[in-house]
């Protein structure tokens, strides 16, 4: 599996030219992305990039690839980031490891946003990974009654749990805030449950990634598959 991680990671490192401003996702998979563009870094190519989270920035400054903020520059050309699930139309689920709201602040800046994976994450509904919805903890108890009255509207539900560490803390993001995990099976409207969970008040960001992928690049047993977007970004 991690083979084909890697595999994803060196195709998408075809697409970087001199001179682009990179984003750097978040998980194992991004993690060899990172780890591929610092060998071609150190034989000579120009690139900066902005990193995903903490863990991403101390990867990235191991591997020598020299790093910026979203204050520092305006804007990026490609970000490279893994997910949890890829449906048909590019949705994705992220978030597995706690990133969601960083990523999707820095996809949102690309102009193109290369999904790598692992061909098990291609799903054709995404739901049977646990949806990441980032909330504040003040009034949890009141934000959570609103994501289930948002599952409702849009046709799902299911349960709801807050991410703990494996020593059983609350997982606590880069951002300070907690995450709640949704089991929900099957989402039938993903555009609409992004919509929805984006209008209450705790919901910092969720992680439903709709029209920010430009493609996704999917190993498997069978060689490297490349999934490009047909409508434009934001759409
Ligand atoms: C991090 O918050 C996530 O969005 C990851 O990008 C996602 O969980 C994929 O991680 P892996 O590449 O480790 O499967």
């Amino acid at each position: 599996m991690d083979q084909l991680k890697r595999q994803a990671a060196a195709r998408a490192l075809e697409e970087v030219r001199d001179g682009m401003q990179l984003g750097l996702g978040t998980g194992s998979t991004a993690k060899h992305f990172v780890e591929l563009l610092g060998e071609r870094v150190r034989a000579g190519l120009k690139i900066i990039g902005v990193p995903t989270s903490e863990a991403t920035r101390d990867d990235a400054m191991r591997c020598g690839v020299p790093l910026t903020t979203l204050d520092e520059i305006d804007h990026l050309d490609i970000t490279v980031d893994g997910a949890d699930e890829i449906d048909p139309a590019l949705n994705l689920i992220k978030g597995g490891g706690g990133a969601l709201l960083r990523e999707k602040i820095v996809a949102a800046a690309s102009d193109r946003m290369i999904v790598i994976a692992d061909d098990t994450k291609w799903v054709p509904t995404l739901g049977r990974f646990p949806l990441p919805v980032e909330v504040i903890p003040f009034g949890l108890g009141a934000t959570r009654r609103a994501i289930e009255k948002a599952f409702a509207e849009c046709g799902v539900s299911g349960q709801m749990a807050v991410r703990k560490t494996k020593d059983g803390h609350v997982f606590v993001t880069d951002g300070g805030h907690w995450i709640v995990d949704a089991q929900l099976g099957r989402i039938v409207d993903p555009p609409g449950l992004a919509k929805a969970l984006s209008t209450i008040p705790g919901v910092v960001e969720h992680g439903l990634f709709i029209g920010l992928a430009s493609s996704a690049v999917l190993a498997g047993g069978e060689g490297i598959r490349v999934i490009e977007r047909r409508e434009p970004k934001g759409d």
